[in-house]
Order: structure tokens, then sequence, then C-alpha cells
């Protein structure tokens, strides 16, 4: 059966959805058919009934009914209000259960109440459906009206329904309002610290969305997110920043908006005081992404003397966490920096070039890494076991090189460390080689260690 138009279909889709959704309540399958002849009056055989299906070019939401078990959401599913949504961070993926306040509603003792609050029954829903069929099939009304109206009677009027079933609909929240909701529950005074940490995470999941992120700071959250840096809990501490930080990423409207609202300066100071490492990390995570791409910000953060606070973090850390994502942080400066100025040799330039150009000019980051001793800090990395960490301080390295040439040449250390490193990782490249492998990571390291040194000379 083909639909008649695609807005029929469009409202054919809403109360399957809405269908689905009730048929659950009940306790029933969710197939449902259109039934033409809801009075079970014969008519014309197979076709007179067909499935509706759900067509995902409609863009309509599919509403998933979450249960006690986690279930993943795919793109374009909603959830109705209340469900606990989380990401799972090794897959990627969405996931949703009954939230507490849903907990309560649909436990078995609920679900009778529930049958009885959203009166609309299944059957109804059947008949409205072929009730809004056919008006948009207007020219056959007549000969049907008798039967309509003797149908009519029996269930309430389509007005009724429809208004009903738009009730049922404030049942599927928007991320507008989701976020809405969270940033009340989290600001009210009776909410307790867990639910405020569990309500961070899911903000976080949230504000992942260019838009979303852009909403949250006009809901006032951003204000919220700063007083949990603010916060004497380091949990709250540590999932605002985590907040703060996916809000700010890749969303330069948001990374203005946390910069004029005096983020850095509380993100500073927890760097710049005795905290767990896990709080720093996700603080030095939404520094990063504040930071990135941003000349104006990066001004802030030396003038408010943030390499300062970051040496003082590098020598504090023994693991070297920290300093690996400390020495990326630079070199990422560095070289988006480098990139700006060297644009202008090959490309057509946009207006807004030249002023990227004079905006990173006033950031005078070499200067400060200079003074601040980071030619002689980088290196120390090198004595990590890691490869990675290893590969990050050779790349900053070279990236610091025009400033810190003169320092690498008599940094005795240096020099050894580069040494042995070549002679290790070109053992690793022979042994590679052996078994046939190519172009490898080591190899990548060993020209990193050879270009270094050529510098040196
Ligand atoms: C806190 O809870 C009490 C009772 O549970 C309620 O009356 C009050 O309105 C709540 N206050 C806020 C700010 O939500
Ligand atoms: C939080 O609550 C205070 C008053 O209790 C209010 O002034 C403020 O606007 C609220 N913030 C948000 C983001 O809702
Ligand atoms: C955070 O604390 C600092 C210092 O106590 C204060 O100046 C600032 O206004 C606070 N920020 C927020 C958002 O509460």
């Amino acid at each position: 059966m083909q639909l008649p138009s695609r807005s029929a279909a469009g409202a054919a889709l809403l109360l399957l959805l809405h269908c689905c959704q009730l048929a659950s309540i009940v306790g029933q399958k969710s197939a449902l058919t259109v039934v033409k002849n809801p009075d079970g009056r014969e008519g014309g055989g197979a076709d007179e009934e067909a499935e509706v299906t759900v067509d995902e070019d409609e863009g309509d939401l599919e509403v998933v009914q979450p249960t006690e078990d986690w279930q993943t959401l795919k793109p374009g599913q909603a959830v109705p209000a209340g469900s606990h949504v989380r990401l799972d961070l090794q897959t990627g993926q969405r996931e949703v259960k009954l939230g507490e306040e849903q907990l309560k509603y649909w436990t078995q003792e609920h679900r009778e109440t529930e049958e009885i609050q959203s009166t609309i029954s299944p059957d109804e829903l059947k008949w409205a459906m072929k009730k809004m069929k056919e008006e948009q099939n207007s020219e056959r009304q007549d000969t049907d009206q008798q039967l309509t109206d003797s149908v009519a009677s029996k269930y309430r009027s389509l007005d009724e329904l429809k208004r009903d079933l738009a009730q049922l609909d404030l049942l599927v929240e928007t991320d507008f309002q989701i976020m809405k909701r969270l940033l009340d529950q989290f600001n009210s005074s009776n909410s307790t610290t867990e639910q405020r940490l569990s309500i961070l995470l899911e903000l976080e999941y949230l504000v992942h969305q260019v838009d979303n992120a852009q909403t949250l700071c006009s809901m006032g959250g951003l204000q919220l997110i700063l007083e949990g840096l603010n916060s004497t809990d380091i949990r709250l501490q540590e999932r605002s920043a985590f907040v703060l930080g996916s809000a700010v990423s890749s969303n330069p409207v948001v990374q203005v908006k946390a910069v004029e609202s005096g983020a850095l300066q509380p993100l500073l100071t927890i760097l710049a005081t005795a905290q767990p490492l896990r709080v720093k990390k996700k603080v030095l995570f939404a520094v990063a992404a504040l930071l990135r791409n941003f000349p104006y910000a990066q001004r802030h953060f030396l003038s408010h003397g943030g390499l300062q606070v970051l040496s003082e973090l590098f020598k504090a850390d023994g693991g070297g966490v920290l300093r690996t994502r400390i020495v990326t942080m630079l070199y990422d400066m560095i070289s988006e920096k480098e990139l700006i100025s060297q644009a202008g040799l090959d490309l057509v330039l946009d207006a807004s070039h030249e002023e990227r150009v004079h905006q990173y000019s006033l950031v005078s980051l070499q200067v400060e890494l200079l003074e601040k001793g980071w030619c002689s800090l980088v290196p120390q990395l090198l004595e990590s076991t890691e490869h990675d960490y290893r590969e990050k301080a050779l790349r900053a390295l070279l990236a610091m090189a025009p400033v810190c040439l003169d320092q690498y040449r008599s940094d005795s250390a240096l020099l050894g460390s580069l040494l042995s490193l070549r002679d290790q990782y070109q053992e690793m490249v022979q042994s590679e080689m052996i078994v046939g492998e190519e172009n490898s990571y080591f190899a990548e390291i060993v020209e990193l260690i050879h270009a270094l040194q050529v510098k040196m000379k």
C-alpha cells in the first residue's frame, strides 16, 4: 500500500511511534498494522491490512523505550523524558536505560495507573490512523460517511485523540529540553552531589554537539560549570572540567564565551594547587581545548602565568602522563602559529588571514618558552620509557628548535639521550625489517632524532 502523500505518511508515522510507546505501556506487541475496516467488515482480502514502515528519510524521531538494562541508541533515536543516557567511551555509542524517575513509573505496579492516564487504546489508535488517512483521501469520504459515523460513536473524536497524542508527545524531550531540565536540577539547592555528578556526565555527552554547547551557554550553564570548577569537591571539579573541555572543543563560539566568562583563572588555579592526577588531567584537557586555534585565549593564558603553572606541573609529574600532555599542548600551540604564518606564502588569502596573523603575532609564545625554562624541561621527557612520550617530546623539541638551539647544544644530557635513543630505535627498525615490516613507527622516531641532530650540528 502506498501512503497517499508525504504528510499523510508523516502523520501515520507519528501515530506509529506513539502507538509503539503505548503498546509497550500496555504490554502488547508493538508491531502495528493499519486496519482499513475496523468493524471487521469483509473487504478486498489481503491488502486490507498493510504495514506502515518507518521511512528514515522523513527525519522523524524514533522513540526508544528504555528498559532496566542498558541498550544502544542509534543515531536519530530519541528517548523519553528522564531516561538515563550515557556514552560508552570504548565504542563511542550512546546507551540508554530507565532513569530513576522512570523506574518509579514503569515498574509493574505503576503500569496500570499509567494505562489509565494515557487513555488511548491501541484500537483507538488504529482507528485514528485510518481516519487520518481518509482525511487525505477526501474524495472517498462521502461513500464511507455512514460507516465512519457509526465507528466514531464508539471512540472519541479525532480532535480529542490528536490532543491526547500531543500530550503524549511531551514524553519525548528534545536536547534543548533535556539540557534545561538538567541545568534546573543541577542548580536546585535540593540536588545531592551524586545527582550533580551524573548530570554533568549527561551534559558532557550532549555538548559534543556544537549547537548544544552553545545552547548550554545561552541557558547560563557555563556559569554553573565554572562554579563547579570552584567547588571544594574534587569530583565536581573533575566533571565540570570535563564538560567545559568537551563544550569548547572545536567550538569557537563557546571558546570565546568561556574565555570571556573567565574560565581560564579557575582552571589555572586547579593546576597550580595540590590536586589528584585525574582532576589535573581533565583540567589540562579543558585548557588545551580552550586555547586551541584561539590566539586571544593563548595571550590570556600567557599573561596569567600559564606557562609558569605548567612548568611547575611538569616538574612535579613523575609518571609522565601530565608531562606528555603538556608537551603536546605546547607543540600544538607552536605549530598552529607556524602554520598560520606559513599559509601566507602560497595561499590565496581571505581577509581574516591578516587578522589571524596579527593575533598570533601578539602571542609571545617562543620568548616565554625560552624564559620559563622549557628548552631544558622538554628534553627530560625523553627519559620516559614510553615510545609515545618520546615521540611527542621529539616533535616538540623540533618545533622549539628555533628558540632553543643554543641550549640544546650545551645540554649534554640531551645529546647523550639522542645518541642512545637513535641506536635503540635503529636496532628496532632493523629487527622489524627482518620480519618484513615497512614504514614503521620506530623508523619515524629515528627520522625525528636524525632531524634534531642535524639542526644541532
Ligand atoms: C526542595 O524540596 C522540597 C520538598 O522536597 C520542595 O518543596 C522544594 O520546592 C524544593 N526546592 C527546590 C529549590 O527545588
Ligand atoms: C540558578 O539559580 C539561581 C537562583 O537560585 C538563579 O539566579 C540562576 O539564574 C540559576 N541559574 C541557571 C543556569 O538556571
Ligand atoms: C570562583 O572563586 C573565585 C575566588 O574565590 C571567585 O573570584 C570567582 O568569582 C568564583 N567563580 C565562580 C563562577 O563562582
